[in-house]
């Protein structure tokens, strides 16, 4: 049996981040954009480090400047998603990349959005929902406006808001305001968290954000207390080993914390975070966690129910979902 085979949920893909170098390069020809800086020999994504990755990726979203070039992004990535076996995906999804938290621009921008989600999901059978994401190294402020821009668009694809960007910059009760907003409305919650930062990064996302689940959240590992906690608690841990590894936090797939998560009864579930800078796929994702732990079908089976019922999406989307699983 290939990996290819297994229905796969995908709860954390960064939208710009999936954007194949290729078509950025395409992008930026047609713009005249000199992008050439961002690229290495072999056409792929070049950086440094954590933080020279979130410059990278934010010169990337330079060339992304209308809703028809998120429409064209959207069907690329849910091509090659589908490829990969995924059959239901939530990706973060950022007004400050969308019309700059103008909520008459992302307005266009999402239905833009939704239009090429609704193509893929005829074609190949994939769903796509989008987690507003506030970006934590930008100014703590704006978090208010996108906000507002998920709570006046939520609905069947808006589910969620999340927090991306540096966790070494601002705290988690800087956009306290912005996740209140968010959870008044009825928005799901999740949050970057114990990826750069330790465990208490973690105990602020849940304490001060109230988050049901935690983007990465490896580091909690760090800390027994916050382990039983997490596992007491329920709360999802959003796993991307491939990003883990390629940004040096584990220098190898064994090295990786999630199978002790696992085993400590923390719900854990499989993602790729930004695959084309990270050189990874659900498949590569899939294929290294086997060959390190020896994980199979069953346990794949089991991490993907979890990703179903931690899902963010309406009740007949869930049990659908959970039916493809069987
Ligand atoms: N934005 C895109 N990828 C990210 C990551 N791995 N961590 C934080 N913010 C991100
Ligand atoms: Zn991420």
């Amino acid at each position: 049996m290939s990996w290819r085979d297994i229905a796969k949920i995908e709860l954390h893909l960064h939208l710009e981040g999936a954007a194949p170098p290729a078509f950025i390069r395409g992008l930026a020809q047609e713009k005249n954009i000199d992008l050439s800086g961002i690229f290495d020999e072999a056409g792929g994504y070049k950086f440094r480090d954590f933080v020279h990755f979130l410059s990278v990726y934010e010169a990337a979203t330079e060339v992304l400047q209308s809703p028809e070039d998120f429409y064209r992004l959207v069907l690329a990535i849910l091509e090659e998603s589908a490829k990969n076996g995924v059959i239901y995906t939530e990706a973060f999804i950022s007004p400050d990349f969308c019309g700059g938290r103008d909520l008459g621009a992302w307005k266009e921008y999402l239905h833009a959005m939704q239009e090429a989600a609704a193509i893929a999901e005829k074609r190949d059978g994939i769903i796509l929902k989008g987690i507003v994401t506030p970006i934590r190294h930008f100014d703590p402020e704006w978090s208010k406006e996108t906000a507002m821009c998920a709570v006046e668009t939520k609905g069947d694809f808006v589910v969620g808001l999340g927090l991306g960007g540096d966790e070494g910059q601002n705290r988690p009760k800087d956009f306290a305001y912005a996740f209140d907003m968010a959870r008044e409305a009825g928005l799901r919650l999740t949050a970057h968290a114990g990826e750069f930062g330790g465990p208490q990064s973690v105990r602020d996302a849940i304490n001060d954000l109230g988050v049901e689940r935690i983007g990465h959240g490896v580091r909690a590992f760090e800390d027994r207390a916050l382990v039983t906690e997490l596992a007491e608690r329920g709360i999802v841990l959003e796993v991307c080993p491939g990003s883990n590894i390629n940004l040096g936090l584990f220098p190898t797939w064994k090295d990786h914390p999630i199978a002790n998560f696992r085993d400590e009864g923390v719900k854990v579930t499989i993602s790729t975070d930004d695959p084309p800078f990270f050189h990874t796929t659900m498949i590569d994702e899939y294929n290294g966690l086997s060959k390190a732990f020896d994980w199979g079908q069953d346990v794949f089976k089991e991490i993907n129910t979890t990703a179903a019922n931690a899902a963010f999406c309406d009740e007949t989307t869930r049990k659908a979902l959970l039916q493809q699983l069987e």
